[in-house]
């Protein structure tokens, strides 16, 4: 099914896109601490989920950084400064950028930039009707490896907005890439505007992760039901539970599912054999001080503004490209 050589050139994509995560999961599964890449959550199901868990009592993130953006809307905008191109990772769908969109009426132009060329589609659509004057311009291309922005007249400044604390889900070295390949990206003085999740004390941050309602468990198992859809895997997910950990040493929540029993599952004929009480580490979530960011970023940036909540939970910041590593 997934090595014809007969597909259409649709299902092409579908070939290399499976044989791609066969080969990441497996990887993944062979290590002594098993792990499965957090990206793989995200199918319909997933997304679905996540956008529950965004509504939980105990999941602060979401709700923290939209009222940080309400609450000092005006100085965001006037920090970005008008007649920018707005480069924001992710399709762009949620009331953040409707917000930010809002208030900066002298845009070049929005630059909505995500993997998923339907779910791009639609969010840019639905955004077209609702600022018909505005000129926007999708992008899809997995934002984490090198992509080409649409031109703009010399002097036009780039700005990169990056919502959601998605930058705690990669890895110290990774996050310090990423921030390389932004610097990249925006060229000379352009701007970052990005949303990071704060270190507090270890029982928010467990509930967070780990709800009343079981919703965060059930994203968590979502990951081995979409793994026996799309590679051929017979998983058992209520033979997993579902764990948070705050891993204090490395600042980050680690999210695992642990194995009830020992177990054997089949996947596009390989075999793996999980012991009792073995887990798969299924993701990380890096939480930062303001002065634990600054290391990541301040090699190509220079930090301009952060705004936090009353609680200091969550921090959004602004930064601006540094002209020469050296000078600064
Ligand atoms: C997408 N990302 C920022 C979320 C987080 O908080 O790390 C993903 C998530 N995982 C469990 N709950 C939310």
């Amino acid at each position: 099914m997934y090595s014809s050589k007969r597909n259409m050139e649709s299902n092409t994509t579908e070939v290399s896109v499976h044989s791609g995560m066969l080969k990441e999961v497996l990887e993944g599964l062979g290590k002594t601490q098993k792990t499965l890449p957090s990206k793989f959550f995200y199918d319909k199901r997933g997304s679905e989920l996540f956008e529950q868990i965004c509504e939980l009592d105990e999941y602060y993130p979401t709700r923290t950084e939209l009222s940080i953006m309400k609450n000092n809307i005006g100085d965001i905008a006037g920090q970005l400064g008008s007649g920018i191109q707005l480069i924001e990772l992710g399709s762009g769908s949620s009331l953040k950028t409707r917000l930010l969109l809002d208030h900066l009426p002298n845009l070049h132009s929005y630059v909505p930039v995500d993997i998923s060329n339907d779910f791009l589609s639609s969010a840019a659509e639905q955004l077209q009707s609702e600022y018909p004057n505005l000129e926007i311009n999708p992008v899809s291309a997995d934002y984490t490896k090198p992509f080409d922005l649409p031109d703009t007249n010399e002097g036009i400044r780039r700005i990169v907005y990056y919502p959601g604390s998605t930058i705690g889900n990669f890895t110290k070295d990774e996050a310090g890439d990423f921030i390389a390949l932004i610097s990249e990206l925006i060229g000379k003085n352009g701007g970052l505007l990005i949303g990071f999740d704060l270190i507090k004390d270890r029982e928010t941050l467990i509930a967070a992760y780990d709800d009343e309602k079981g919703i965060t468990a059930q994203f968590n198992k979502n990951i081995l039901t979409r793994i026996n859809r799309e590679l051929d895997a017979n998983f058992n997910p209520d033979a997993f539970d579902h764990k948070a950990i705050f891993n204090e040493e490395k600042s980050r929540i680690e999210m695992h599912l642990v194995s009830q029993k020992d177990q054997t599952v089949y996947m596009m004929g390989s075999k793996i054999t999980i012991a009792e009480g073995e887990t798969i580490h299924t993701e990380n979530s890096h939480k930062y001080s303001p002065e634990s960011f600054r290391e990541i970023t301040q090699p190509h940036f220079r930090t301009e503004k952060t705004w936090t909540d009353e609680n200091e939970l969550f921090a959004v910041q602004f930064l601006t490209k540094k002209h020469s590593v050296l000078k600064d």
